[in-house]
């Protein structure tokens, strides 16, 4: 159903945002580091016009789900993000009441960022009918704090600052730490596939919010406010899991700076490496993604390729030789689901 036909009239505004896909640079965001994400094309659009009930009245079109709750209730699901990301504007402005129509084709908990896609493309549309002047920064900023706040997760900055400046044609390297930003060409003669596995990301936020933890105690036993500072060295101080924990980090950061000047070749390499750092020391893999990864890796038209986002499961990414990225699917899945895999391309579209 529609805007028109869930509430009898037409939206005042409606925007967008997209999901987001991270090239290298994994669970550093909240460590001070540095990445390197693009947009994808799949985005998340929001229709709003002001509700004169008192209620919000939040619409799925994906879930066919529809919640009415007053701004303090206790809102569950996807409009948890929804309305928690209207919640975290009131300190900037009086936000009237709200119908609210949400559509996505970004896929969800595949590690694509679609609840950051949401909450930034809610923020843009709030923005603009009400005219808040907000910038980029500020509503990935804000996008962020909703996401703390109303969703639990307590993660970095990359997935909201990726949705509301990254362009799907250039790297966004990202320091973490300043939020200072520059766009990145790819690799030249190369394209981005990005590769749903199929395997739920189950652990995915309890494990998201261990791993931070244990971060934030490697840095209290070495006495340093991030691991940013930390060295590999400092690494042999620490007992496991904190030591690899530490050391997926470290390295992690080098490879992002490293990528900056390296050949297509080394660029591969690195996510390769990346991918390894994931499994062995970060332990937020997934042995289908493992297998994914792996046919991937020893394709012919593959530079490199790694499991992308949080982990534990869902998508995983590839540079392709430009051109080859729906062949490389079609061969690596030909193999992939005939072992039982229910994997999919994501992008290209
Ligand atoms: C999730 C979080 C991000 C980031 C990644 C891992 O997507 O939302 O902030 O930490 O995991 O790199």
């Amino acid at each position: 159903m529609s805007f028109q036909e869930i509430f009898g009239h037409e939206p005042a505004v409606v925007r967008s945002a997209p999901g987001r896909v991270n090239l290298l640079g994994e669970h550093t965001d909240y460590n001070g580091g540095f990445v390197l994400p693009t947009a994808i094309p799949q985005e998340t659009t929001v229709a709003l016009s002001v509700s004169e009930d008192g209620l919000d009245h939040i619409y799925s079109a994906d879930l066919q789900e529809r919640q009415d709750l007053p701004r303090d209730g206790e809102p569950q699901g996807f409009a948890k993000y929804v309305q928690g990301s209207v919640r975290v504007l009131a300190d900037r402005a009086s936000i009237p009441n709200l119908n609210i129509y949400v559509s996505s084709n970004v896929p969800m908990g595949a590690g694509l960022s679609s609840s950051a896609a949401l909450e930034v493309a809610v923020i843009r549309a709030v923005n603009e009918l009400l005219g808040l002047g907000l910038s980029g920064v500020d509503i990935a900023l804000l996008a962020q704090k909703a996401e703390h706040q109303y969703a639990g997760v307590m993660c970095g900055i990359m997935d909201q600052m990726a949705s509301s400046v990254a362009s799907t044609r250039e790297m966004l390297l990202l320091d973490t730490l300043t939020l200072e930003r520059t766009l990145v060409a790819l690799p030249e003669g190369y394209e981005v596939l990005v590769m749903d596995s199929g395997a739920k990301r189950r652990l995915a936020e309890s494990g998201y919010n261990t791993r931070r933890a244990e971060c934030e105690k490697a840095c209290e036993m070495l006495g340093i406010s991030s691991l940013r500072e930390a060295t590999l060295s400092d690494v042999d101080r620490l007992p496991e899991p904190f030591s690899k924990r530490a050391r997926h980090v470290i390295t992690e950061n080098a490879r992002v700076q490293e990528a900056l000047s390296a050949t297509a070749a080394r660029f591969g390499q690195l996510m390769n490496d990346s991918h390894a750092s994931m499994r062995d020391d970060y332990e937020a893999s997934h042995p289908q993604v493992d297998q994914l990864v792996n046919l991937l890796q020893q394709h012919e038209d593959v530079l490199g390729a790694r499991i992308t986002g949080a982990g534990w499961g869902g998508c995983c990414v590839a540079l392709v030789k430009a051109g080859t990225a729906k062949q490389v699917s079609q061969d690596v899945l030909s193999t992939f689901n005939a072992q039982g895999g229910e994997g999919r391309l994501v992008v290209p579209e």
